[in-house]
């Protein structure tokens, strides 16, 4: 089995709310169809969770009443966008359950202080793709917490230990610093967890703290002995190619 990421900036127009890149989904999901594997899939929530999530500042968990319009608009709007993934897997014949992760995540504090896979379990048993989502849950200290998709992989990965997780972003792999800033930035093709870049070694994963946390969980995974990819899924084949094993430009963390 393999866990997949698809990452909210793939699928989703960051800088426009609410805006979907359905093409794009329908070419991924036809990749991951082709590579005949088996899987589980989490997606991120790009513009549809994080532009609300901020309006209302819901990261700070409950602070005024107000902010529960926003809960609800948050969690209505990545439904929304978890209900467009479904559509395009079961236009390419992939039967899947969705599975939301208010129903079985609680938190305490920002962290999940509690997880309850056995649905993922009993999909995978009888042959449905389990497909869960970052959004907004509970949390017994604060109220209710923004769950990244990326954490629910983490424990997807842990509990099943698939041969491998994939996850499927708007830049090629890890590079040793921000692509985006330094021009020089080294790509990291095959790497060790302990190569990867560090908040002391580099600013790329200081200044976005979503990289930063991504690295992190990748760390995690790998350290459980688990391969984990990092892949462009705005290029054509790159999925299919490290869903089959083949030779496409992408970083491999190498599980220890
Ligand atoms: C974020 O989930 C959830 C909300 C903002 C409600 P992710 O962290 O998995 O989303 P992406 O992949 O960064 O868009």
């Amino acid at each position: 089995m393999i866990v997949i990421k698809l990452g909210g900036s793939v699928i989703t127009d960051k800088r426009t709310e609410g805006k979907i890149r359905k093409r794009i989904i329908d070419r991924l999901i036809w990749e991951i169809k082709k590579s005949g594997e088996k899987f589980s899939i989490v997606h991120g929530a790009g513009s549809f969770g994080h532009i609300p999530a901020e309006r209302y500042q819901l990261h700070r968990g409950l602070k005024e009443r107000s902010q529960l319009e926003g809960f609800h608009l948050t969690h209505h709007s990545v439904r929304l966008l978890n209900s467009e993934v479904m559509k395009v897997l079961l236009k390419y014949h992939i039967p899947s359950v969705s599975i939301s992760p208010l129903c079985f995540i609680e938190m305490r504090d920002r962290r999940i202080e509690s997880i309850d896979l056995s649905k993922f379990d009993k999909a995978l048993s009888m042959g449905l793709t389990p497909v869960s989502f970052g959004d907004v849950v509970f949390d017994s200290k604060r109220g209710f917490s923004i769950c990244s998709g990326d954490d629910i992989v983490l424990h997807l990965a842990l509990h099943f230990k698939p041969d491998k997780v994939v996850f499927i972003m708007d830049e090629d792999g890890i590079f040793d610093r921000d692509p985006k800033k330094y021009r020089n930035a080294k790509f990291l093709k095959d790497v060790r967890v302990d190569d990867l870049p560090s908040a002391e070694k580099s600013s790329y994963i200081d200044v976005t703290g979503g990289m930063r946390k991504k690295i992190d969980i990748i760390k995690r995974i790998a350290n459980d002995g688990i391969d984990v990819y990092v892949v462009n899924g705005n290029k054509i084949g790159r999925v299919y190619g490290v869903l089959t094993g083949k030779k496409v430009k992408r970083t491999r963390v190498i599980g220890c």
